[in-house]
């Protein structure tokens, strides 16, 4: 039976059946429970903890999941990898539904979500120049593109606070900052992980042109479900080969995000 993982998957619930020898596992963390019930589980001959980001049910809203929490139990697991599949919409015409996104960067547009571990007992300030781990992109990147996928290899994440979907303004001020999908789980995703030291990788599907992209009626929810709903066995075995593709060393600079720094606590897992 496993019950430790080196890889954590954060995604929708159709990533559950990716995994062999599957065995939930129930963690409790300083910060209250996590989105659900963790599976902990097999990928070839790597272990993989895999956690439904909104829950099983789809409870938590964007702005209600419970992030803290979320990522000290993939970390009290063993989890040192996280990959992170979501769904965005496009600011750029010429990037489509269907495309996958490898984003280098990242605009955090929330508002009041907390993003810190570190809220007492000293001040550390993590390094978040390049948020995401460059062996995970990679990763993503050869595997994707092995794989035939619409792909851009790199971009800018906007995380907006949600659950609204942006104005045909914003959406089209966020294009003309440069910036290239649209999200609204990415932050304080990322941020949490390199406060933990772990590696973390977002694989953005897009599902929709955002408001100032498309003419005519705007994303709306349903399409994003019906869109995600339809791919979910291309991300799905697209995730089982990257996890397989992912270096089992970590020769990224991610172990080191707290090198110096004299933490509160004593870091999960
Ligand atoms: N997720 C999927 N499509 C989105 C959009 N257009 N804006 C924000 N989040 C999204």
């Amino acid at each position: 039976m496993v019950t430790k993982a080196d890889i954590g998957v954060i995604g929708g619930s159709g990533f559950y059946s990716l995994l062999d020898d599957a065995t939930e596992i129930e963690v409790t963390t300083p910060y209250g429970p996590p989105s659900d019930v963790i599976t902990v589980g097999r990928i070839g001959s790597r272990s993989v903890a895999f956690l439904p980001r909104h829950g099983r049910d789809h409870r938590f809203a964007p702005h209600l999941i419970p992030y803290r929490a979320n990522l000290w139990a993939l970390r009290s697991l063993g989890v040192r990898q996280v990959l992170a599949p979501s769904a965005v919409g496009s600011l750029r015409p010429e990037l489509g539904p269907g495309t996958l996104v490898v984003p280098d960067q990242l605009v955090d547009r929330t508002l009041g979500r907390v993003q810190t571990y570190y809220d007492a007992g000293g001040v550390i300030h993590v390094s978040f120049a390049d948020p995401y781990c460059p062996s995970g992109r990679a990763a993503v990147i050869g595997t994707a593109r092995s794989a035939g996928w619409e792909l851009a290899e790199d971009g800018t994440l906007v995380v907006i606070e949600g659950p609204r979907f942006s104005t045909r303004a914003e959406s089209r001020w966020f294009t003309s900052n440069g910036w290239t999908i649209v999200g609204m789980t990415g932050s304080p995703e990322a941020v949490l992980a390199r406060e933990l030291a772990m590696c973390y990788t977002t694989l953005s599907l897009v599902t929709d042109h955002d408001a100032g992209v498309e003419v005519g009626e705007g994303v709306t929810h349903e399409e994003v479900l019906a869109f995600f709903a339809t791919n979910i066995n291309r991300m799905r075995s697209l995730v089982a080969d990257v996890v397989t593709a992912l270096p089992e060393e970590r020769a990224c600079p991610c172990p080191n995000s707290l090198n110096g720094l004299s933490l509160p606590f004593e870091l999960p897992g």
